[in-house]
């Protein structure tokens, strides 16, 4: 088979400031450690996040300059919202400014003190957001998400027995929604089989408890199943993407990742109650109901970026970049959650320092390592982002796993940046033995990886 190439011309080019490892040293000590400190300035390669971080299409841009600003009914937002039918089949569409501006809404609205939310996993941000109204959340993986060696193709499924026993033990009453998140980000990027969102359905239905989607990576999760999925090759991204959604009751997509955009969200509800509750609180915090805190122009993009994500060619060779990082890293020695992710490569930090135990954060160790190393900047996934105290003070329980996520922005690097990053974690993983832990000199209570300061032990 011949090489899949990127399916885009590139029309604009940002540079990149070549820098030194001395200078990164200094770099990354003023920035204590934490690569959410840095300027992106000071990065050559920007693995962080693959969240509103892509590159826009010449369609979008062009949707850019057709923005109606107009307060109130938009043309731009008739368009957004006709594009969001179509790919989802909701009726109510709400724009917000992101994700979680999504999941403060629905969360506000649906959860609240004593009730339990489970899920696939919650990200970060929905997890802060289902707290924050006193609900605790729970993750129901299945097993095999917790072995960064199991090639399970659906590691993002729901454990149905332990959904099941979650629920009996809170009360169905108790609980306000089942969350699927796809594709699990804090999972590994892994996606949920179509047969396993329908089992979590049927389970609903039997409860009475709304099923709601963490839709962030559907496209992604969709490219998946065709795949993977027996039966499935012969469909369309675009007939599995609507599948998915008429198994939901509602969605919360942050439009950063699949939708292709900069900034954005989306809140999808079926119940006419929530979206006139939804709808009420929107244009408390956010914006009246057809702009929802962003611009007409935000909308074009959206509008434009949805239909794009669902592309076959796009995605072959979104996934693909995924697969080839992780086959340069596995070939290196280097451990990451496998198979590869949609959007991202997990590398199991646990693995790649031995010597430093989780206390110690053995992710952060590696973070700091890639940035001074490379220039690269990723992201840690594990005691960081998931350790410290519960707003009652308990601590948290501790992560499943140790990891480093080097994300992907959508049609931004080229495959010699994913050589050069693959170097460089294989000259890293070679002197890992001179990595050190990491401790935590200061940091907020709640998502504290975003501010923390560290130090080097
Ligand atoms: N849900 C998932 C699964 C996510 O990955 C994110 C964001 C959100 C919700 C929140 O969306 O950022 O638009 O408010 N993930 C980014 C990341 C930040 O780097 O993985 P948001």
């Amino acid at each position: 088979m011949k090489t899949i190439i990127e399916p885009f011309r590139i029309k604009v080019v940002e540079p990149i400031r070549m820098t030194t490892e001395a200078e990164r040293d200094g770099v990354l000590r003023a920035a204590h450690f934490n690569t959410f400190l840095l300027r992106a300035d000071d990065v050559l390669i920007d693995l962080l996040t693959d969240s509103g971080t892509g590159a826009m299409s010449a369609e979008q841009w062009a949707g850019v300059m057709r923005g109606d600003e107009s307060y109130a009914g938009a043309s731009s937002f008739f368009r957004f919202q006709a594009s969001l039918r179509d790919i989802t089949g909701f009726e109510h569409i709400l724009p917000t400014h992101q994700g979680r501006a999504s999941e403060r809404i629905l969360f506000q609205i649906m959860a609240g003190p004593g009730r339990v939310v489970p899920a696939n996993a919650h990200f970060d941000t929905t997890r802060a957001n289902c707290e924050a109204t006193g609900a605790r959340a729970v993750n129901v993986p299945i097993p095999e998400a917790a072995d960064p060696r199991s090639r399970h193709p659906f590691k993002g499924n729901i454990d149905i027995p332990h959904l099941e026993a979650v629920i009996q033990e809170a009360g169905p009453a108790n609980v306000p929604m089942v969350i699927v998140t796809v594709t699990n980000n804090t999972g590994g990027g892994q996606p949920v089989s179509l047969e396993n969102i329908r089992a979590v359905r049927a389970l609903c239905d039997r409860y009475k408890i709304p099923l709601v989607l963490d839709a962030c990576r559907f496209a992604e999760n969709a490219w998946f199943i065709k795949q993977r999925e027996p039966g499935m090759s012969v469909r369309s991204v675009r007939s599995i993407v609507r599948e998915m959604f008429d198994l939901a009751d509602g969605a919360t997509i942050s439009a950063k990742k699949d939708g292709m955009v900069n900034i954005g969200g989306v809140l999808l509800l079926r119940d006419a109650g929530l979206v006139q509750r939804a709808g009420e609180l929107l244009i408390l915090t956010e914006g009246y109901i057809t702009y929802g805190g962003l611009a007409g122009r935000d909308l074009e993009a959206m509008a434009q970026g949805f239909q794009e994500v669902v592309q076959e060619d796009y995605l072959a060779y979104r996934v693909r970049t995924a697969e080839y990082m992780a086959e340069r890293l596995l070939k290196a020695g280097v451990q990451i959650i496998e198979p590869a992710g949609g959007h991202a490569i997990y590398i199991d930090a646990a693995h790649f320092c031995p010597h430093i135990p989780p206390a110690h954060f053995p992710g952060q160790a590696v973070v700091a390592g890639l940035y001074r190393t490379g220039g690269i900047r990723a992201c840690e996934i594990g005691s960081v982002m998931f350790g410290g105290t519960l707003p009652d003070g308990t601590p948290r329980p501790a992560p499943a796993m140790e990891l480093v996520r080097l994300a992907f922005p959508r049609r931004v690097y080229t495959q010699s940046h994913f050589d050069y990053a693959a170097e460089s974690i294989a000259e890293l993983f070679a002197k890992r033995a001179t990595l050190r832990g990491i401790k935590i000199i200061e940091a907020p209570q709640a998502l504290r990886h975003f501010t923390a300061k560290f130090a080097e032990m």
